[in-house]
C-alpha cells in the first residue's frame, strides 16, 4: 500500500491499520497528581527507554490541543510514574484511556489502587508489579505532527526482588507485564530465550534459563 491510498483509508480503518505497525508495545499506566491532589491515571504504550546512565525513559503525548490531564500535571508538578499493565488489571488498565472529566480520577473510576512512596509525588499503581517513579527532564516537540517526546529521569524503582534475576534482568512474564498491538489488544507473553551478546562472526548462544 503506498502513502496516498493510506491516506484515503476510512479514518478508524486507518487508525487501526497503522497502529498496528510498530508491533508489540509495552502497556503502562501514567499516575500523575495535580497541584490541589486531583490524582489522574491514563494508559500509554509509547513509553521508551532512553539509556541506562542516566536512567532515562520517554513517552510520546498527543497534541494537547485539547486538555490532556496527564500532560499538564506533569508540567505542574514535575512527577510522574509509569507502571506496568499485567494481565491480572489489563481491563481496569484499558478503561483509564476513556475522557473521564478533570474532577474524576481514573483510578476510582477503573478501580485501580493508588499508592504514594515518601519519594515520590504522584500516585503508583499498588496493583502494578513493576512500578517507575521519574522527574520530568524535558519535552521535545515533534514538529511533524504536534506530538511531544516527555522525557523523565527515574528517581526511584519498585520491584519485588524475587522479579530481578542476579544480572539485573526483570522477569516480565513473572511480573504478569502484558504486550499491547494497536489500541485494543492485549497479550500474554512467552519468551524464547535470552541470548548471548552479539559478536561479529559468532552464532548467538541461549543463555541458560533461570
Ligand atoms: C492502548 C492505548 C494506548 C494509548 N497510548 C497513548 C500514548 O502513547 N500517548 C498518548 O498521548 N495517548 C495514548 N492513549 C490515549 C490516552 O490513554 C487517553 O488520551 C487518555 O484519556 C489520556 O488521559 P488524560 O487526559 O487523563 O491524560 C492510549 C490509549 C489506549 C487505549
Amino acid at each position: 500500500m503506498l502513502k496516498p491510498e493510506i491516506a484515503s483509508l476510512p479514518k478508524r480503518y486507518r487508525t487501526n491499520f497503522v497502529n498496528s505497525l510498530s508491533g508489540f508495545k509495552s502497556g503502562n499506566l501514567i499516575g500523575t497528581i495535580s497541584p490541589d491532589g486531583q490524582e489522574n491515571l491514563a494508559i500509554f504504550t509509547s513509553v521508551v527507554h532512553l539509556g541506562a546512565n542516566p536512567a532515562l525513559m520517554g513517552f510520546i503525548m498527543r497534541p494537547v490541543s485539547v486538555p490532556r490531564h496527564t500532560y499538564e500535571n506533569i508540567m505542574a508538578n514535575k512527577s510522574f510514574t509509569i507502571n506496568h499493565v499485567a494481565s491480572s488489571f489489563y481491563k481496569k488498565a484499558h478503561q483509564t484511556a476513556a475522557r473521564y472529566d478533570r474532577e474524576v480520577s481514573e483510578f476510582t473510576a477503573s478501580g485501580l489502587t493508588p499508592f504514594y512512596s515518601e519519594n515520590t509525588k504522584a500516585p503508583y499503581v499498588k496493583e502494578s508489579l513493576v512500578k517507575i517513579g521519574l522527574s520530568f527532564v524535558e519535552a521535545l516537540e515533534i514538529k511533524a505532527n504536534g506530538t511531544q517526546m516527555i522525557i523523565g529521569a527515574i528517581e526511584e524503582v519498585l520491584v519485588s526482588p524475587d522479579l530481578v534475576l542476579p544480572d539485573g534482568y526483570i522477569n516480565l512474564e513473572k511480573a504478569g507485564t502484558v504486550a499491547v498491538s494497536c489500541l485494543d489488544g492485549y497479550h500474554q507473553t512467552e519468551q524464547l530465550a535470552r541470548l548471548t551478546y552479539a559478536k561479529p562472526n559468532t552464532t548467538p548462544q541461549e543463555l541458560e534459563k533461570k
